[in-house]
């Protein structure tokens, strides 16, 4: 049976870095996340005794490293099933990859929901995030809808995302701004592996679960300003801890900072906005939807700025009915 799903990316207002267990990619601090709507990842999978190897084919491409690591995460999903069938699987973004927007959320979410459903397992949100959350991390907030928290749990089946709001809860507007691709760019896998290395990580993971509480009130009540001060304060704590890694990783690109600059002096003139940033060196930007179009303006004229993708809060993964072959 061919199967598609679709999963939308997560941005997190407080991140997750660093890990508690590798294998199982159980994180050492719980992370509070948005689905965006305009940054997805369509998959479709067919499982078939005539094949007679795994095909993976991933933005038209096939690469051996992520077919590898597609492999691992569809073995679990055939044990689980009971059967060791080929598949077929082909996965793409709606956003160009040179874009270096990250994709493993949205990529490990929608192969997950598809791969599971084919593979005739009846899975409920709760066991499928558990399941997306060992192929990447953050994929695991891209089950549910809306507004998401990924409660760090002590073990595999205590590790998982929920849904906080949905996606109508609140008319924010999140506008991922690709500047100039990077050199050479540290994964996040990596990057987990670093963080313990830096100094600052005891005080970050100290603070963490206040922060989660203040955000998860904050985007209760709607409190824009608390809210933007808090989740840009954590961006710049994450790559405070990159920084401090040994060896460092520096993300930021020339344009990162004019961007960052830019914010603050919007804000100086009366329009509020926010940014974050994960590990690479593209912002987002949060404002409220009706000065959209003012934020969008004003960042344009960015030197550096490639591409601008709006984006609004949205649903979770989904099965869809049609086919990429
Ligand atoms: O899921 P991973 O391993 O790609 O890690 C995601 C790390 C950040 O994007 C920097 C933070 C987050 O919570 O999404």
């Amino acid at each position: 049976m061919k199967v598609t799903a679709v999963a939308p990316a997560n941005l997190a207002f407080i991140k997750y870095w660093g890990k508690a267990d590798e294998a199982l990619r159980l994180p050492l601090n719980s992370s509070i996340s948005v689905n965006l709507s305009n940054l997805n990842t369509t998959t479709t999978v067919e499982f078939a005794k005539k094949l007679t190897k795994d095909e993976v084919i991933i933005n038209g491409k096939e690469d051996e490293k992520t077919t590898q690591r597609a492999i691992k995460h569809l073995n679990k999903i055939r044990r689980l099933a009971g059967f060791d069938d080929k598949i077929k699987v082909i996965s793409q973004n709606n956003f160009p990859k040179a874009a270096g927007l990250a994709s493993s959320s949205s990529a490990f979410a929608s192969l997950t929901l598809a791969a599971s459903k084919a593979a005739g397992l009846k899975l409920s949100k709760k066991e499928l995030s558990i399941l997306a959350r060992q192929g990447s991390g953050s994929a695991c907030r891209s089950i549910p809808g809306g507004f998401v928290e990924w409660i760090k749990g002590e073990k595999s089946d205590s590790s998982y995302a929920r849904s906080l709001f949905p996606a109508d809860h609140w008319s924010i507007s999140i506008l991922a701004l690709v500047v100039e691709k990077e050199q050479k760019k540290t994964s996040s896998s990596q990057g987990h592996k670093l963080a313990k290395t830096s100094p600052f990580l005891a005080a970050r993971v100290e603070r963490i679960e206040e922060k989660i509480k203040q955000i998860k009130k904050f985007v209760k009540e709607k409190n824009f300003t608390q809210f933007g001060q808090l989740v840009e304060g954590e961006a710049l704590e994450l790559h405070a801890i990159c920084l401090t890694s040994n060896p460092p990783i520096i993300y930021w690109q020339p344009a990162t900072l004019e961007i960052i600059i830019t914010v603050q002096k919007m804000r100086r003139s009366g329009l509020p906005v926010y940014f974050t940033i994960d590990a690479g060196s593209s912002v987002f930007l949060i404002g409220e939807k009706k000065n959209e179009k003012t934020i969008k303006e004003r960042v344009t004229k960015v030197r550096g700025v490639k591409e601008i993708i709006v984006n609004h809060p949205s649903g979770g993964a989904r099965l869809v009915k049609k086919h990429l072959f």
